[in-house]
């Protein structure tokens, strides 16, 4: 089956490549000449696991391309898969991508012979495929949803796991308006075997709303139970979170054992949620609901918490030192999460420009994110370094942002001694009190013992 893909950001790209890999023919088409001719070389212009490899065997069997051209793309294609972003605008999704996607497939539908699908991949707030893909797309052709297949499927990949999630799904979502779109999607994901939902094409945005939305309503409950904790002193909300883990709801027991479900890790208390997909969700649905006249309190109340989170890395910093002017503080992780080179939203760029403000002198470091992180932060004066072990000796405090395996060495009795009785804020619970006898072990939810 002959695939296009418009966008190759990292849903395109993914989608893309791992279709190819499941023996469909795929033509990705971008704008950009650079992304195209480095994907033509095999080289993808993201950072996910598995995929240089990946887009290396595709090419090779020649069921992969990428082009400038939307035509090469949509002759002959049975589908063609809407993967342009949606960046945020003002609390709201910008569609201007996607409404230009489906100009030009409509405009290209108007002479097109062969019938073709029209999926939307990108994630749009429900009802936008219903109502604006579709008009335009009736509008540009001069023909009718029937004459022409739509649908909406949505994506839930997991940044830096990206590939894997794609391959091997926890389920697939059709969202259909006809049912030349639920033929197509059927045989498009004909050899994916797990659970397969059809709904309508606004059913299918929502699930991709709500399923983000509640994981990040959890992320920012626990948070705001560990804030009280932190508040009430001599309670850590991990040991909180530990009992409550531990109800058979969250974490069935069965015959084999005590089931420790993936959900778990959406109830750590920590600094807080970034990314490009859960503060825009969030955000989108929000003003949706107040488009519809609902004020939306817990969706509110979900990011006004989350704004506020990184803060208190800089609140535990200050129970401890007398001020953080001229004191060098040492950040260590810069992405949005372990495991990726991005920094959008990321909670660890709102802790160091706060930490600037209070006068600090800032060295940080990541595995991935560092060229990112120096385009985002612009002039805010940050010392990056490449090795984070020789500086430890010149930081004054020590702050945990980002999960990353490597910061796991902080522990190591060699390394650890060298902390000199220094603050160390673990703001992603990476490690036990216990683990630092020599250092002021401090993280989100358990106020510190000498207050
Ligand atoms: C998220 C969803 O998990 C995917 O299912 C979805 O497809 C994707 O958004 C999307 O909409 O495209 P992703 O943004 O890659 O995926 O990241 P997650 O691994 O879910 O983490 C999101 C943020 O929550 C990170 O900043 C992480 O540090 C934070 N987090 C996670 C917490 O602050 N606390 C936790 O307990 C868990």
């Amino acid at each position: 089956m002959k695939i296009c893909v418009l966008g190759t950001g990292y849903v395109g790209l993914v989608s893309g490549v791992s279709l190819a890999a499941k023996g469909h023919n795929v033509v990705c088409v971008d704008v950009r000449p650079d992304i195209v001719a480095s994907l033509n070389r095999a080289q993808p212009h993201i950072h996910e696991a598995g995929l240089p490899e990946l887009l290396g065997k595709v090419i090779a069997e020649r069921r992969f391309v990428a082009t400038l051209s939307l035509e090469e793309g949509l002759t002959g294609a049975e589908a063609v898969l809407i993967a342009v972003g949606t960046p945020s605008l003002d609390g709201r999704i910008d569609l201007q991508y996607v409404r230009r996607a489906a100009e030009q497939i409509g405009t290209w539908l108007k002479t097109a012979g062969t019938p073709l699908s029209v999926l939307v991949k990108s994630t749009v707030v429900p009802g936008t495929t219903d109502t604006v893909v579709r008009a335009i797309l009736e509008e540009t052709s001069g023909k009718k949803v029937g004459e022409f297949g739509l649908g909406m499927n949505p994506e839930f990949l997991r940044e830096g796991n990206a590939v894997e999630d794609f391959m091997n799904p926890d389920r697939i979502v059709f969202g259909c308006e006809d049912e030349i779109s639920q033929a197509v999607l059927e045989k498009l994901y004909a050899s994916w075997h797990c659970d397969k939902i059809t709904v309508n094409t606004r059913t299918a945005e929502m699930i991709k709303y709500a399923n983000n939305c509640l994981l990040a309503t959890q992320i920012s409950a626990v948070n705001e139970l560990a804030n009280l904790c932190f508040e009430m002193g001599d309670i850590d909300v991990q040991e909180v979170m530990q009992g409550v883990h531990l109800d058979r709801r969250w974490s069935p027991v069965t015959e084999g054992g005590r089931v420790r479900p993936d959900i778990l890790s959406y109830l750590i208390p920590g600094c807080g949620f970034g990314g490009s997909c859960f503060p825009k969700d969030v955000q989108a649905l929000r003003t949706l609901g107040r488009d519809y006249g609902l004020p939306m309190p817990v969706l509110q109340s979900v990011l006004d918490i989350n704004e506020l989170q990184p803060l208190q890395v800089v609140r535990l910093l200050k129970s401890c030192m007398d001020s953080l002017d001229g004191r060098k503080i040492l950040v260590l992780g810069l992405a949005f999460k372990p495991d990726t080179d991005d920094v959008r939203e990321s909670a660890s760029l709102r802790i160091i420009r706060s930490l600037v403000q209070e006068g600090s002198e800032v060295m940080a470091h990541d595995p991935a994110a560092i060229l990112n992180a120096k385009k985002e932060l612009g002039e805010c004066p940050v010392q990056f370094v490449n090795d984070w072990k020789p500086v430890l000796n010149g930081a004054d405090a020590v702050v945990i942002a980002t999960r990353w395996n490597d910061y796991g060495a902080l522990a190591r009795p060699e390394i650890a001694a060298r902390l000199d009785d220094k603050p160390v804020v673990d703001a992603r619970r990476m490690f036990r009190p216990e683990d630092f006898s020599n250092a002021i072990y401090l993280t989100i939810g358990r106020r510190p013992l000498k207050d």
